[in-house]
């Protein structure tokens, strides 16, 4: 039986790429969308077209009733679930400097990034103590380490959302449930294209071990390994997926 894995969020950006990546993996992935019902299915039409197998599941994963429906369709589906990746952009960050910050946006940015890992963790937890198993792969971001940019927002609940990871980590462990943060650096992804064609993309590229920006591609495949429950003594740390900017300038000026 393939594992079963939960992407969250994944009808396009990085959840898209990493639930094809999955796919060819071996997992049966369950492409989680809010709103884009028909990206979400091209996206299993994808990973079956490449000989995987998936299916797609609408629910909001900020709203714990959606949620528990989402994880009860999975167990009636396929009795089990093995991994989650809990990639879905809940909150976008309001990058501004504490000044022109307004309570209301940075409280949305916090309270919704943590609430898109809270209510699916807490409900595939018991499932995975049941079966004695289960990996959890949060979406970090390696603005949780720097400062500057207008990152105080998005630095700052995603700081929350790998100290959450550590907690869950502690608490689950000897359960067999385990969880790492995957912390990727600015990628090019459709939102993010017109950034990255520019001077900033520039920049990121030589202030990169590799000598070029971060595509999607490089980020699933760092989750696809992530997911994998062997990985359970890697629990509760973060692995960064950034192109090598912390070993050639210790972090972006800018
Ligand atoms: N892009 C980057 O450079 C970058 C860098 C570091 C970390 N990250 C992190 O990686 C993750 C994915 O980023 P991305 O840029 O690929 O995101 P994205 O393209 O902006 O959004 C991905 C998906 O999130 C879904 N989503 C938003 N709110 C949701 C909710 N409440 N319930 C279910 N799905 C929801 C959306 O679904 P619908 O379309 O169905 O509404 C959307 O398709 C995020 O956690 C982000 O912080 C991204």
């Amino acid at each position: 039986m393939p594992p079963i894995t939960l992407v969250t969020g994944a009808a396009r950006g990085l959840g898209a790429s990493i639930a094809r990546r999955l796919g060819t993996r071996g997992h049966h992935v369950i492409v989680n969308y809010r709103s884009s019902a028909a990206e979400a299915a091209g996206i299993v039409r994808d990973i079956e077209d490449a000989g995987g197998s998936a299916s797609s599941a609408g629910a909001d994963v900020t709203d714990p009733s959606a949620v528990d429906g989402l994880v009860s369709g999975i167990l009636a589906a396929h009795g089990r679930i093995d991994a989650v990746v809990v990639n879905a952009n809940t909150a976008p960050p309001p990058f501004a400097a504490l000044a022109d910050l307004s309570w209301t946006d940075f409280a949305a940015k916090v309270t919704g990034e943590l609430a898109g890992a809270f209510h699916i963790t807490k409900r595939v937890l018991a499932p995975m103590r049941a079966q004695g198993a289960g990996r959890i792969v949060y979406m970090g971001s390696t603005a949780a380490d720097y400062v500057g940019g207008g990152r105080l927002a998005h630095g700052t609940a995603k700081s929350a959302l790998a100290t959450f990871a550590r907690h869950v980590a502690a608490e689950t462990a000897r359960d067999g449930v385990s969880v790492l943060v995957v912390a990727p650096g600015a990628v090019r992804t459709p939102a993010t294209a017109a950034i990255m064609d520019g001077e900033r993309g520039a920049v990121l590229a030589r202030e990169s071990v590799l000598g070029r920006v971060l595509e999607p591609e490089d980020v699933a495949a760092a989750v696809a390994l992530a997911a994998d429950p062997a990985l359970h003594a890697a629990t509760g740390t973060t692995l960064r997926v950034d192109g090598g900017w912390s070993v050639l300038v210790g972090g972006p000026s800018s």
